[in-house]
């Protein structure tokens, strides 16, 4: 049983990456899961984790995607539900134990359907299953700031969800990777044991080094991989230019402490 940030963190040692792999395969439905099983087996010793989307999940569901479930299990990488999880705690519970019980390890949940009776049951069973929550923080879409953005009580509302991931103990927090100042901003409210994970590089237009640099621990990358004629090659550009920008924040508090 291992905490999700110390297996990124001890993923990330190994394979000297802080990518996780969004493996957003698109094309017919049917060849999908192959696919997206022979992109997992050639970059899975660069990269941290692995991410499911819609792209899998809605057309072969968490029996459907045990081929790829087990590759990431046998590779070692922590596999994250991206369900953007907002409804009751009843329907959380259900979904998060149809994950973690087949093989997922986190998943991604919002923020906005509030505590009690929502994410406070997520979060409880996600601890008695030793998996991990991430909550969406600011997303890394050009409309982001009309929702994540919105002014609440004076200030904005994704600043009230960083103070939630901290006080509720999510495990962390996606914020875009575009937006270096509130990477900043989030990166102040949350525990040094608290992740940020950063989506948004290459094809939407983040920088990889300036994310890591503002404090994002690991960047969830998709599309500039995914669709790449050499998903290695993609993925190792990637490590190599993030190879001289140090340890985010995080990390190196974490380290000073041990
Ligand atoms: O292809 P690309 O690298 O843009 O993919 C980013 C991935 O991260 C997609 O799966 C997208 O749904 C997801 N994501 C995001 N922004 C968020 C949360 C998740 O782009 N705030």
């Amino acid at each position: 049983m291992k905490l999700l940030g110390d297996w990124l963190r001890s993923n990330s040692r190994k394979s000297g990456s802080r990518i996780i792999l969004a493996a957003d395969v698109g094309g017919p439905l049917e060849s999908r899961l192959d696919a997206a099983t022979s992109l997992v087996s050639a970059v899975r010793e660069r990269i941290v984790a692995v991410k499911v989307n819609w792209h899998l999940l809605l057309p072969y569901g968490v029996l459907g995607l045990r081929k790829l479930i087990e590759r990431c299990n046998d590779a070692g990488l922590p596999l994250i539900a991206d369900m953007k999880l907002n409804d009751i705690g009843a329907t959380n519970v259900e979904a998060a134990e149809t994950l973690f019980s087949n093989g997922f390890d986190a998943l991604i949940a919002n923020p906005f359907v509030g505590y009690k009776e929502g994410i406070e049951d997520l979060l409880a069973k996600s601890r008695v299953m030793h998996k991990g929550v991430i909550l969406l923080v600011y997303m890394s879409h050009a409309g982001a700031r009309e929702g994540y953005g919105l002014k609440v009580g004076g200030e904005p509302l994704y600043l009230g969800f960083a103070r939630k991931t901290r006080s509720w103990g999510a495990d962390g927090a996606v914020v875009s990777s575009k937006s270096l100042a509130i990477i900043r901003e989030v990166r102040s409210v949350l525990r040094k044991e608290q992740l940020i994970l950063s989506p948004g590089v290459g094809f939407q237009g983040g920088d990889a080094r300036n994310a890591i640099a503002a404090g994002s621990d690991y960047l969830i990358v998709g599309r500039s991989v995914v669709e790449s004629k050499d998903p290695l090659k993609a993925v190792e550009a990637l490590n190599r230019e993030l190879g001289n920008s140090g340890p985010s924040p995080a990390v190196r508090e974490r380290r000073s402490s041990l």
